[in-house]
């Protein structure tokens, strides 16, 4: 029952009706017996900097997600910004001080790491090859080389991007072996499919799956189709396969918390 003392949270995009965010938050503040609730916006990307400022003087707000295609103009808009958001150039969670200022963080590559850690796979020590340099590859390669990957290749269509990212990864992590590279699979202990190939029935494969080897883990991001062409094929060649909805899941617990102010681990 929504009350006056009810807390309100949001997602901002555009368009909003395809988000999953509300489910799985509102199951969430449930689960942990808070009096609080998380509402769809559909925002123009030219209104977003009103609906900021108007957020800002919404004092029963605890704070709001943003997703495509605002994560990298709401960098901009937040009054802080973590250095990892900063880092990747965008945010996703934005939390509501009491004073109205609006602090943001990046947690879909965190989400993604956690992901794989509770299912055995822990990056850390890892060769991985990321295919992909869009937005969510961005935010994954970083939370990766900050789990202490061995080496990360990026692929891409578009090489330049690929290299740029791969460069601006290897600056924050000189420890990390960061490359790019082509999609080739051999010699990864992880391949992740970051591309939007796999949303449509007819797409091509994001990288060679004839070249998969058993005990190679194959890691999707995409959430529909649950299991994408590329999975199915990876899971006949006996490599294990880890679906897109573990990214989502793992970020949500990180996004209460860090809207709620309390201690949200990496
Ligand atoms: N599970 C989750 O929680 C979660 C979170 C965020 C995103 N996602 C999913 O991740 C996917 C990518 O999202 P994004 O925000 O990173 O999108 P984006 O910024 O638009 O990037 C798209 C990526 O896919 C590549 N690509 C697209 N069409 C291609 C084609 N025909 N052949 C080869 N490469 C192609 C692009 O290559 P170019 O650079 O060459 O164009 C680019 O690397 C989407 O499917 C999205 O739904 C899932």
């Amino acid at each position: 029952m929504i009350t006056g003392h009810t807390q309100l949270f949001g997602i901002i995009a555009n368009p909003v009706a395809q988000v999953r965010t509300p489910q799985v938050l509102n199951t969430i503040f449930e689960q942990r017996g808070l009096d609080a609730i998380l509402v769809p916006m559909q925002v123009d990307t030219e209104a977003l900097p009103k609906a900021f400022e108007a957020f800002r003087g919404f004092n029963n707000m605890g704070g709001f997600i943003v997703t495509v295609p605002h994560k990298t103009i709401a960098l901009h808009l937040c009054d802080e910004v973590s250095v990892a958001a900063q880092n990747i150039g965008a945010v996703n969670t934005i939390r509501r001080e009491e004073n109205g200022r609006l602090v943001g963080d990046m947690f879909d590559g965190r989400g993604f790491v956690r992901g794989l850690a509770a299912e055995g796979w822990g990056p850390g020590g890892r060769h991985v090859l990321l295919v992909g340099a869009g937005g969510a590859a961005a935010a994954i390669g970083y939370a990766l080389a900050e789990a202490g990957v061995r080496s990360l290749t990026i692929a891409n269509r578009t090489r330049a991007k690929a290299e740029n990212l791969a460069a601006r990864i290897g600056e924050f992590f000189p420890a990390v072996r960061v490359v790019a590279g082509d999609t080739n699979p051999q010699g990864f202990d992880m391949i992740i499919n970051s591309t939007s190939l796999g949303m449509r029935a007819g797409d091509e494969l994001p990288f060679p799956a004839d070249l998969l080897k058993s005990g190679q883990l194959v890691a999707e991001i995409i959430m529909k189709p649950e299991r994408t062409k590329i999975m199915d094929i990876a899971a006949e060649r006996g490599c294990h396969v880890h679906e897109g909805f573990h990214m989502l899941t793992h970020q949500a617990e990180l996004m209460v918390n860090y809207m709620l102010g309390q201690e949200y681990g990496v």
